[in-house]
């Protein structure tokens, strides 16, 4: 068969409509993009997500939902001997080279409207650095703390790649080898309308879309990335969003719970700063850990108070985890067994009207399908959760304004300087939600984690000013 007629099989004759319009180099530009399409994927998305002919997976018995037990932060991580036995078992792994680190940055960033990757916004407060520059200088920091190089993975899109690779070779890679960095571009699924057809975005071009930070598990796969980090003896990724400056990257103590319980996907949980906070739930269900998103976690349940007076289903999940390479490998490769689950997602799809002309749909017109990440949970042989600090883990840039902006992000960034100084004995002015009033940065070449801030900042002899503009490397 054609690929002409096994879209026309497939009811997708549609895509065509404008075929013979279309120049030769335009004609095989399309037939390039139809070669990428998995129709038998596709037919039972459709039949599952939009025709509702199959069953989509059942829907979640809440009666039956109780919160995930996690690991409960304790007041001096330090000292409490299981965390220090976990932060030992991290180290040894690190230093042994079993860890890289990932970025998911293929999303296409709409609620902050910035016109380029995500991962240039600059958020810093003093130095004014993009969210990838102080990825890479976590990372270059642990690879000097421990002596042995880190990879770090870049998952793009098709939309944003090139642009993300230039960033990172005018920028000399931050520092880091560019043999350190491996960019992957993940998978890409045709949008349809509301009849399940393809749309066609211009007359000679199918919309096609990102498959989700799900999309990342077999990317990571069909890209070679993984084989790559197999290659490298690397087991454990440290996998995080592109949209937050705070997380800890490279943390021992997180990897040595990974390692000690055999886990194949750990995930950190921040306890939710109010009861009806967008951020998922972490939860078990029938023996198995989950994570419920806060569209379809009830109301009821995400303001229950437990007999402490605690919020009961307070484990909401940041999209930090750690991944097993074989578990990636597992889920994303080509072979039988359990894969991830796609969703829909109703958005506006640049389009072409019945005559070819493009137009940008003021309401919602087509469906994509998304993968999430956190559905791999409930896949995971001794899946294990980790309490974490909010001030030194999670602060998004999602919003232009508001909750999870830029100005809440940046004010976060100063909170926790101040917090650090502090620790080491300084005073910082402060309003009372622990903003300092002055601007302040620390690099994370100079300390990324607050124990490493205090013993380094002790050990200057001759320490500078704790005045607006502080910038310590
Ligand atoms: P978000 O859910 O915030 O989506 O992604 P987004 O596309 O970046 O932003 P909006 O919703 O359009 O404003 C969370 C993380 O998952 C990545 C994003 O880059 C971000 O790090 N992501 C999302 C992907 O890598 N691929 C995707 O297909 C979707």
């Amino acid at each position: 068969m054609t690929i002409r007629e096994k879209f026309e099989a497939a009811g997708q004759g549609g895509v065509f409509r404008f075929f013979d319009s279309l120049d030769d180099g335009a004609k095989n530009a399309l037939l390039g993009q139809l070669e990428q399409v998995d129709l038998d994927e596709l037919g039972s998305l459709l039949k599952e997500l939009v025709f509702k002919t199959a069953p989509a997976e059942a829907g979640i018995d809440f009666s039956k939902l109780s919160p995930a037990p996690f690991k409960p932060l304790p007041a001096d991580k330090a000292s409490d001997p299981e965390w220090a036995e976990a932060k030992k078992i991290g180290e040894d792994a690190i230093r042994s080279g079993r860890l890289a680190a990932f970025v998911v940055a293929g999303g296409q960033g709409t609620r902050l409207g910035f016109n380029a990757p995500k991962g240039l916004y600059k958020v810093s407060p003093v130095k004014q650095k993009s969210l990838f520059q102080i990825f890479a200088e976590k990372i270059l920091s642990a690879q000097r703390k421990y002596g042995v190089s880190i990879p770090w993975l870049v998952m793009t899109s098709h939309i944003n790649d090139a642009a993300t690779r230039a960033f990172f070779e005018e920028n000399a890679f931050f520092g880091l080898g560019k043999n350190d960095v491996i960019f992957f571009k993940q998978g890409l699924m045709p949008a349809v309308d509301a009849n399940g057809k393809i749309i066609l975005e211009q007359k000679g071009k199918i919309a096609m879309t990102p498959d989700g930070h799900g999309g990342c598990l077999r990317g990571m796969c069909r890209s070679g990335a993984a084989e790559e980090l197999k290659k490298r003896g690397i087991d454990c990724i440290s996998y995080f969003q592109v949209d937050n400056p705070l997380v800890n990257i490279i943390d021992p103590y997180f990897l040595g719970f990974h390692i000690k319980s055999g886990s194949e996907m750990s995930s950190k949980m921040i306890p939710k700063a109010y009861a009806l906070e967008k951020v998922g739930h972490f939860c078990e269900l029938g023996g198995k850990m989950r994570v419920v998103e806060y569209s379809d976690l009830p109301k009821e349940y995400q303001e229950r108070l437990d007999k402490n007076g605690q919020l009961e289903f307070r484990a909401g999940s940041v999209a930090i985890h750690i991944l097993d390479r074989a578990f990636v490998e597992r889920l994303g490769g080509s072979g039988d067994g359990a894969k991830l689950p796609f969703h829909r997602a109703d958005k506006k799809i640049p389009c072409v009207d019945a005559d070819g002309n493009q137009t940008k749909p003021e309401k919602p017109n087509g469906i994509k399908f998304e993968m999430f990440v956190f559905d791999a949970l409930p896949m995971a042989k001794n899946p294990v959760i980790i309490e974490g600090a909010r001030g030194d883990e999670f602060s998004p840039v999602k919003n232009a304004e508001g909750v999870d902006s830029p100005l809440t992000c940046k004010n976060d960034q100063k909170k926790q300087a101040a917090r650090w100084l502090k620790a080491a004995g300084e005073n910082v002015p402060t309003s009372p939600d622990g903003a300092p009033e002055i601007d302040l940065e620390i690099s994370p070449l100079f300390a990324s984690n607050e124990e490493d801030f205090v013993a380094k900042w002790r050990a200057l002899e001759n320490k500078p000013e704790i005045k607006n503009g502080l910038y310590l490397e």
